[in-house]
């Protein structure tokens, strides 16, 4: 497995390669980010793991400074799980001049997390643009857990007809629910035990829903009621269609469940698809 910081570098290195898979994360990886090495490993000769904190997608209160940054740690994962190439730019290689040209995403960047967390998703979008455009990857893979971005990617791909299938890898969770996070790591013992919760509610609602409650703001809201009175400072729980992200509407078939709610000072995020008949 070979470490590469510099991009003209990594581009004579993927010249030589056939067909290439992407994944692109910010590092601190855990057994969530390893699956999607394994789903890049099924689908092309060469898999490349780009580990780039991105300062364009955190906002001036976010955990910037203090996110965990591992190296030596996830390229010993990396290499076990047969990556061959890392690239691991600097904040200077990727953004050498201040990155006055951005990708705006659509509307739907402004709901659910990108309410609270405004120009989140320019952010995101903008580097995974500029990432996808250095690897030059046939696939790129990304987790569900984020499914608001994996939604943003697929229009990033689609609208400027990237030559790119976009692979989406499963949430992976702990035994008890909880969705697998670089920010779990940031939960106190207790937090951790409460931390499931988030999930258990939602698969709470997929039952429901699934049993034909159709009221689906009044879902919403005795959720992140309980979940309030809990101790929760909820963000959003949101019923959406899983095929547009816009708000459920009685005929939709394909549907996803959203949310993101903080344990203290954490915010996690969770999301479950499901199909009523
Ligand atoms: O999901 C992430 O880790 C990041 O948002 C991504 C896609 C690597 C862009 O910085």
């Amino acid at each position: 497995m070979e470490i590469i910081a510099k991009i003209d570098v990594l581009r004579e290195r993927l010249a030589q390669e056939g067909t290439i898979a992407f994944v692109p994360t910010m590092g601190n990886l855990h057994a969530g980010h390893i699956h999607l090495v394994e789903m890049a490993r099924q689908h092309a000769q060469c898999v490349v793991v780009s580990i780039f904190v991105n300062p364009l997608q955190f906002g001036a209160n976010e955990d910037l400074a203090s996110y965990p940054r591992t190296l030596k740690e996830d390229c010993e994962k990396l290499q076990a799980a047969g990556a061959d190439v890392v690239f691991t730019p600097t904040e200077q290689e990727l953004y050498p001049v201040a990155q006055t040209m951005l990708i705006e995403p659509p509307s739907i960047a402004n709901e659910l997390c990108g309410a609270s967390r405004p120009g989140h998703f320019r952010g995101v979008a903008t580097v995974v643009m500029k990432l996808l455009n250095i690897v030059q990857p046939q696939v790129a893979v990304f987790g569900s857990k984020d499914f608001q971005q994996l939604f943003i990617i697929r229009e990033l791909v689609r609208q400027f007809n990237l030559p790119i299938e976009i692979i989406a890898g499963a949430t992976q969770r702990e035994d008890n629910g909880l969705a697998l996070s670089s920010r779990n790591g940031y939960l106190s013992a207790a937090q951790k035990l409460e931390a499931p919760r988030l999930n258990r509610t939602l698969q709470q609602i997929v039952d429901n829903v699934q049993k034909g409650n159709r009221d689906y703001a009044a879902i919403e809201t005795q959720s992140s009621q309980y979940l309030t009175q809990l101790g929760w400072i909820v963000d959003y729980i949101s019923i959406r269609s899983a095929r547009t992200l816009a708000r459920a509407a009685p005929e939709d078939r394909e549907l996803v469940v959203l949310a993101a709610a903080q344990q203290g000072k954490t915010r996690l995020i969770d999301n479950i698809e499901f199909n009523i008949t």
